[in-house]
């Protein structure tokens, strides 16, 4: 939700031009995770005042201000801080002023983009106002650019901008990313994070030395000087600097990129350093990078690498496909390839997760599995429990991270919790994975995103390298999830000698899957026909079926409510006759899939029962089978082993809905109201 995005240079000569355009590319890179709005802020070295451009809706209306409005581009600088950023509102509707960058006066003393939730803020807005603080948004972030000014104020500018961030971030609660400038500071910047993601990209003239590989942490002395006035700071004196410097003292042009996420850096460079909570980054006028904590002995490592990004530029383009999701959902032959690459010998029919190598024989020991995700990584659990009871023989329960949170589950040492989770920043999940480590379960995080929160704080895990996913709605991270899953239960069952055979069958079906897959991608223009001649006028959709189907059922419905705004809804076929049925007459159309596996003839009763009630049944079923009765709508995809089904039931259903999307108008790639990566609560 919202992403953050800074562009800092030091001495080397850039333009307005060029930051304009630099800082637009950053947030329109990181637009899925919110666009409701964006805005930017410029301060370079030869301006007295910061130039704020902002704009309600995408980036590309931001863009259309720029291009009409900004002047002086050839303009050149030498030092400059800007930043920019891209809004999923959340306190505060969208509008113009409600827009980020937010300021702490009119005359933009401090200057600040967040991403993330503020939920005290209230109470610190009264205290403000008692102050004679007016404001002009009604967000929560604004009170935190207030709040700064307030301490600097009540400091008569005594404080370092880093002691004044580390002030006001002790009084926060809630998950923030920041960025701050000053025009008390010139040529400096400073962020912070909690709970929201941060991560600096770093480009020097010179080529980054093994000298700058780590970052140590500055040691901080606190002091233990009371409170100013009724609330706000302790503050921390300044830090005995043992820092990093990306010169060697001397003034290096170095370019800095701040940003929520790795797709806004990689055109510029790809050596990156992940923020950990409560890291606070100075960027000084020299350009120089310090990290700073805000407390010290917290038991955090003092140690911050500048790690090497594997994603390529061309992995975040689009090509010739008109949406991401287009492009994504035609990737599952390779991105599952990806999944199962060097993971899997088909010859001896085994299994090896490197990430978890180390942990096989704690997770085989445990007393349950507990799921926990979000969302479409939910349903990715869903597909996979009963496989992964058969072959484990583990009861597995499932979570949906918001709902475990509220019930404060019981988690116990003998438990195993594994967090399943596309960006690896969803906040329920990573609030989840938090609770669970502290009662001493063994954290197992399966993220696409290497650097993302739940692959760092889990005690191990799988990654599983379907590639960025841009669209918001999730379709080829869905299919590498189940197959991770999978994976995982057919490694921790090797040792079952019961399951030879049937571990042997899955993993030859794994070999087979991306030539199925691409059999099931060529019925793409018949599912854009049943769009366009059967579907985009309906109110809503039912898609029933059960066993390994469940899931697929649950989550076509997800994408079709979330892409085409049309109601629908999974339902277990066990479960029609307890209500759903009343739903059925000769308007609703249902979709049934009916795979063949134990399950079927159960589902076959489903379909009698909607067709007795004049019900317009849509069957999902395998190519050949001949018991399917005669039907006007029939979608038949390639058999394969039961339990990975659901991976080519499921992409008839992405096609779908994105067809159903395109035939109702609907931004595709940024359906209303949603943001790909939920890092609020
Ligand atoms: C739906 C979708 C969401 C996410 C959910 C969890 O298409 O993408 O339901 O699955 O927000 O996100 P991650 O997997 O990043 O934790």
């Amino acid at each position: 939700m919202c992403g953050i995005f800074a562009y800092l240079s030091y001495f080397t000569e850039t333009n307005r031009r060029q930051i304009l355009d630099t800082l637009i590319k950053g947030i329109a890179r990181m637009e899925y995770r919110g666009y409701d709005s964006a805005g930017l802020a410029i301060t370079g070295d030869s301006d007295s005042d910061t130039l704020v451009y902002k704009q309600v809706g995408k980036v590309s209306a931001l863009r259309e201000v720029v291009d009409k409005e900004a002047t002086n581009l050839d303009k050149t600088y030498t030092v400059q801080t800007s930043m920019a950023h891209t809004r999923w509102a959340t306190h505060g509707q969208p509008s113009t002023v409600n827009s980020h960058p937010h300021r702490s006066d009119l005359n933009s003393e401090f200057t600040v983009v967040h991403n993330g939730i503020i939920t005290n803020f209230k109470e610190i807005r009264t205290l403000l106002e008692k102050k004679g603080y007016r404001f002009e948004t009604e967000t929560d972030t604004e009170t935190v650019v207030k709040l700064i000014k307030y301490v600097y104020d009540s400091q008569r500018g005594k404080l370092s901008f880093v002691d004044l961030v580390k002030a006001v971030c002790k009084e926060l609660e809630g998950a923030f990313a920041f960025a701050f400038k000053s025009n008390h500071f010139p040529g400096q910047m400073v962020a912070a994070r909690r709970g929201s993601p941060l991560l600096i990209g770093i480009k020097t003239a010179e080529k980054l030395g093994v000298d700058y590989l780590d970052v140590e942490v500055a040691n901080e002395i606190e002091d233990d000087a009371p409170a100013n006035e009724e609330k706000v700071p302790s503050y921390a004196k300044r830090a005995q600097s043992q820092t990093f410097t990306t010169s060697d003292g001397k003034s290096q042009a170095v370019e800095y990129f701040l940003a929520s996420d790795p797709s806004a850096i990689i055109e510029h460079t790809k050596k990156v350093l992940y923020l950990e909570d409560d890291d606070i980054a100075h960027f000084s006028e020299a350009g120089n990078l310090h990290i700073h904590r805000l407390r010290r002995d917290d038991g955090m490592s003092s140690i911050r690498s500048i790690k090497t990004l594997e994603l390529e530029l061309a992995e975040i383009m689009k090509g010739s496909f008109p949406h991401f999701m287009l492009k994504e959902i035609y990737e599952q032959p390779d991105s599952v390839v990806n999944t199962i690459r060097g993971r899997v010998d088909f010859n001896e029919h085994r299994v090896i997760l490197g990430g978890l190598r180390n942990y096989l024989s704690s997770i085989r020991r445990c007393r349950r599995i507990v799921f926990i995700a979000c969302g479409t990584s939910y349903h990715s659990c869903i597909a996979t429990r009963a496989i992964f009871e058969e072959l484990t023989e583990i009861p597995v329960s499932i979570d949906i991270a918001s709902d475990f949170l509220d019930r404060k589950s019981p988690i116990f040492r003998d438990d195993v919790c594994i967090f399943v989770s596309q960006s690896g920043e969803t906040a329920d999940t990573i609030l989840c994975m938090r609770y669970c480590l502290e009662r001493g379960a063994l954290c197992v995080g399966v993220t696409n995103t290497v650097g993302s929160t739940i692959s760092r704080e889990t005690h191990c895990g799988v990654h599983i390298n379907a590639g960025p996913e841009i669209g918001v709605a999730s379709t080829k991270a869905y299919t590498s999830q189940f197959l991770a899953l999978v994976m995982m239960a057919l490694q921790l069952s090797e040792d079952r000698i019961s399951m030879i055979k049937r571990r042997q069958d899955i993993i030859d079906g794994l070999r087979e899957l991306p030539e199925l897959i691409k059999r099931v991608l060529e019925l793409d223009s018949s599912l854009e026909q049943l769009a366009e001649n059967v579907l985009h006028k309906e109110k809503s959709l039912l898609i029933l079926s059960r066993g390994f189907q469940n899931a697929t059922c649950l989550e076509g419905a997800l994408k079709i409510k979330e892409l085409s705004y049309m109601h629908s809804e999974g339902i277990l076929a066990g479960e029609l006759k307890h209500g759903p049925l009343a739903l059925i007459d000769e308007n609703m159309p249902a979709i049934i899939i009916m795979t063949k596996d134990s399950h079927y003839p159960k589902v076959m009763s489903a379909l009698q029962q909607v067709t007795a009630r004049k019900g317009r049944p849509i069957v999902i079923c395998n190519e050949g089978d001949d018991r399917v009765p005669d039907i006007e709508h029939v979608i038949r995809v390639p058999g394969t082993v039961d339990c990975l089904m659901g991976i080519l039931t499921i992409i008839p259903l992405q096609l779908l809905s994105y067809h159903l999307a395109v035939k109702n108008g609907v931004d595709v790639d940024f359906p209303r109201n949603l943001a790909k990566s939920v890092t609020v609560e």
